[in-house]
């Protein structure tokens, strides 16, 4: 499958993989990861884990913008922390010159879509500014269905294009067919719990779920 050169990979929920999944799509791509805003560092970063999970080097890696210790909601971390995050802080890299000039760039959103960001913006409007078509990952489970098509309206309701739903976590093609049947998308892939989840495992992912 053809990847568009930069998109943003969210999700129905958090802790559903979109992290492992945007691990895959950089690595496969050989592209650049940028997570604009990451919480929870007490507990390590979604960009320490895809550089760990890839083996990219450094200069592939964006730092995010705002970062926060608590693993909260980034409109609960950030006012723990007494900051407002400014969406119009948050830019992708020119495309020229390098590092930028890498053929992909993969943007991990936090959370799901309708995440509050500060007290009047959410997830869904810093992916609209920047203008990137998406993936939905969920994870393929009970509840999968219901969840998808939801993200799948609100990302219709503000036109952001999607590139296609991404199933993670297991097999399920009866939600696979209802999910692409009612929500009008491709499936990309159902990519299996890895086990173990490591560099070898990535590396070879990407040809396995995305290989035509
Ligand atoms: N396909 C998979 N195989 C094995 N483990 C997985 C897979 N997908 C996700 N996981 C595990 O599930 C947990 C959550 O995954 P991940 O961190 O990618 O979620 P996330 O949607 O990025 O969460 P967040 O909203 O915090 O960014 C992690 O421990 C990850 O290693
Ligand atoms: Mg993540």
């Amino acid at each position: 499958m053809i990847f568009p050169q930069r998109f943003c990979i969210t999700g129905t929920d958090t802790d559903i993989g979109k992290t492992v999944v945007a691990a895959l799509l950089t690595k496969g791509l050989g592209a650049s990861y940028f997570k604009p805003i990451q919480s929870g560092t007490d507990q390590g970063s979604d960009t320490d884990t895809v550089r760990h999970l890839t083996g990219l080097p450094q200069d592939h890696f964006i730092p995010p913008v705002y970062t926060f210790k608590a693993p909260l909601s980034p409109h609960l971390a950030a006012e723990q922390e007494q900051v407002h995050i400014d969406l119009s802080r948050i830019t992708l890299p020119s495309q020229a010159g390098p590092p930028a000039s890498r053929s992909h760039l993969v943007v991990e959103g936090a959370g799901g879509l309708m995440v509050p960001l500060n007290d009047r913006e959410l997830m869904i409007d810093l992916i609209g500014q920047l203008a990137l078509p998406v993936i939905l990952v969920a994870a393929n489970r009970l509840g999968t269905i219901n969840q998808t098509l939801l993200s799948l309206q609100a990302l219709a309701l503000r036109s952001i294009p999607v590139i296609g739903v991404i199933l993670n976590l297991g097999r399920d093609d009866n939600n696979a067919r209802a999910i692409a049947h009612f929500g009008k998308v491709p499936i990309l892939a159902q990519i299996p719990r890895l086990d173990p989840l490591s560099p070898s495992a990535l590396a070879t992912g990407f040809n396995r779920f995305f290989g035509d």
